[in-house]
């Protein structure tokens, strides 16, 4: 039975009927087709599928998409605006923290829930924020350079 799913994605309100037994996840991508959230492990043990659910980031494979009901959910979609990457998104880039991608939405939107509640991380904050996305490429350290750039930039563009 179908239940209706009415939630606010990336500042846009929705309103769906869905299969209460699908997944967050599986909801973004095969409904609404915000593929930039990514499926790796599929059991919270990967990151690749983090979104920023009400504020807290969180592994949409684990959520059962009616959780999403009333709440805000960012996807990576939702980063750029008018063909302008958010700064975060430019410092991976600037950084070289992007190998083969796959990793790299989970690990964005992990460090943006740090960057939106605490503007001023320390590395140790960085790498505990973003402790439960696994990168099988790059190393981890043009990551946190990447995390780390971006919040003093935002520090000083605010
Ligand atoms: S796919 Fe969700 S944590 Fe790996
Ligand atoms: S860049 Fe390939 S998994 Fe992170």
């Amino acid at each position: 039975m179908l239940q209706r799913l009415e939630c606010t994605i990336n500042g846009e309100k929705i309103e769906y009927d869905v299969d209460p037994s699908m997944r967050l996840v599986d909801f973004l991508r095969a409904k609404l087709y915000l593929t930039g959230t990514k499926i790796g492990c599929k059991r919270g043990e990967c990151g690749a599928c983090t979104v920023i659910m009400d504020h807290t980031a969180v592994n949409s494979c684990l959520v059962p998409v009616m959780r999403a009901h009333g709440m805000e959910i960012e996807t990576i979609e939702g980063l750029e605006k008018g063909g302008h990457l958010s700064i975060l998104q430019e410092e991976f880039v600037n950084k070289g923290a992007i190998q083969c991608g796959f990793c790299t939405p989970g690990m964005i939107m992990s460090a943006k829930a740090l960057l939106d509640r605490n503007p001023d991380p320390t590395s140790r904050e960085v790498q505990e924020a973003l402790g439960g996305n696994i990168c099988r490429c790059t190393g981890y350290v043009k990551i946190e350079e990447a995390v780390l750039a971006a919040a003093e930039r935002m520090r000083k563009e605010a």
